[in-house]
């Protein structure tokens, strides 16, 4: 579900043309919905109401300051994975005590700034980490809460790139030996042994991986619970969504129209879940990134040029690969639209960026209407993982963002001045 949607034959986010936002910001440029990003969140948080629970967006997915204030003002706690995430979350008016930390590498530095800021939970993913956060903890004369990150070894039929809970991964501390070091830490004074949590992948679009997980980890959950007193059970993120055409569209009856079609929805999953883990008796944390940013945003492109060879068409945009990696690093699929509709047939395109490199592609042989130079496009679903993930690549400054609340909007992110890429490099001395 989202709010992106043609009013006549004009895009709009909300109340707001997409094409008035061109000519006031120029593109490439990132546009987010207010209005979809609050949905999400409170469509969640609603269905998880029977069980006491904390849903703590994952900000690696999107962590502009007003995407994070926004949720912030709706209550949301924060899955963060490095010092500067938890800086960032706390410039935007986020509470650190509503913040888990997960990563496999978290540095001293790191350990001591989130002790000091007092997060929820560090999710360890090793032995050597909790000994490291408990040294770092008796150090401060503190004691440290954490939870242990427990891989429980389900396939999560996604992506190679972003499957997390096999064994073939860096991820948690394998099933069979999560217990014996549960008990190893707590003997470790400067620890408190506060939860147990699991993350198996992202883009998940079934709740049967999900269940299946749960109800490996369930019974360990109850003895960790009965042996050490921990009070919650973070089942991680991983929330698929629709990136694909016509349920990628907002029309009003989106949800009913996708649960149709088995696409994943907070009810279904909370329908499955919530029976599990009522009994339990704990706090359920939820990680969710994708699926509470990802629709919310768009990545809008202007046509450079349109170019024939042979049987190809080729739509070069202003856009490229530095700008939203996705279509390059996994293959994905982002629907693409005019930000303007002209009819006509369709055609087989790729859309392309200025990047050079052949991976530098959006789509490839897509029936899409012709477009003509000066035209816009816009990359639906890019709300997550998109300008996260950008990169200053041929030296290509970074997008302009835009938050669009009814018929207001504003920059949340001004465009990269081009001579900020280089401003931290220096001349060698000897160069001089
Ligand atoms: N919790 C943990 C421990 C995670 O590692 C992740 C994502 C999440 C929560 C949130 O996952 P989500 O709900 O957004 O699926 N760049 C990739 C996705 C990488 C996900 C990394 N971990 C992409 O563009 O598809």
């Amino acid at each position: 579900m989202h709010d992106f949607r043609y009013v006549g034959k004009k895009l709009y986010c909300e109340g707001v043309a997409i094409d008035s936002l061109v000519r006031k910001f120029g593109t490439p440029l990132y546009v987010y919905s207010q209005r979809t990003l609050t949905r999400h969140f409170q469509r969640l948080d609603g269905a998880l109401a029977p069980v006491k629970h904390l849903v703590c967006f994952a900000m690696k997915s999107n962590s502009n300051q007003s995407v994070l204030r926004t949720l912030a003002n709706l209550g949301s706690g924060f899955d963060i994975v490095s010092g500067g995430e938890l800086q960032r979350v706390i410039a935007a008016g986020g509470d650190p005590r509503k913040c888990v930390f997960a990563g496999v590498g978290k540095s001293e530095a790191e350990i001591e700034f989130a002790l000091r800021r007092g997060v929820y939970s560090f999710n360890a993913e090793s032995e050597p980490e909790l000994q490291r956060i408990n040294r770092v903890a008796a150090r401060l004369n503190k004691v440290a809460p954490v939870a242990v990150r427990v891989n429980p070894d389900v396939e999560a039929h996604t992506h190679a790139k972003i499957t997390t809970g096999t064994y073939e991964n860096k991820f948690g501390v394998t099933f069979e030996q999560v217990e014996g070091v549960y008990a190893r830490a707590s003997r470790l004074k400067h620890l408190r042994l506060r939860g147990v949590q699991m993350h198996i992948g992202s883009q998940i679009t079934q709740v049967t991986p999900f269940e299946q997980a749960v109800r490996k980890v369930l019974p360990l959950a109850e003895r960790l619970k009965a042996r050490y007193g921990i009070e919650f059970f973070s089942i991680g993120g991983g929330l698929g969504i629709v990136y694909q055409p016509a349920l990628a569209s907002g029309a009003a009856d989106w949800w009913q129209r996708a649960a149709a079609r088995g696409v994943l929805t907070p009810e279904r999953y909370a329908q499955r879940l919530v029976p599990l883990l009522q009994p339990l008796g704990l706090r359920i944390l939820i990680e969710p990134g994708r699926f509470i940013s990802g629709n919310a945003g768009i990545l809008v492109a202007r046509v450079e040029y349109v170019k024939r060879t042979g049987q190809k068409n080729f739509i070069i945009v202003d856009a490229a690969m530095n700008d939203l990696i996705r279509p390059a690093f996994y293959d994905a699929y982002h629907e693409i639209v005019p930000v303007t509709r002209r009819g006509g047939a369709l055609l087989s395109s790729d859309v392309v960026g200025p990047v050079c490199e052949s991976g530098d592609y959006f789509c490839k042989d897509r029936p899409l209407p012709k477009v003509a130079e000066g035209d816009c496009l816009a990359l639906l679903s890019a709300g997550a993982y998109g300008f996260v993930m950008a990169s200053n690549y041929n030296t290509r400054s970074l997008a302009a963002e835009v938050m669009v609340h009814g018929r207001q909007a504003a920059v949340v992110r001004e465009r990269q001045p081009v001579k900020d890429i280089w401003a931290g490099e220096r001349l060698a001395p000897w160069l001089k």
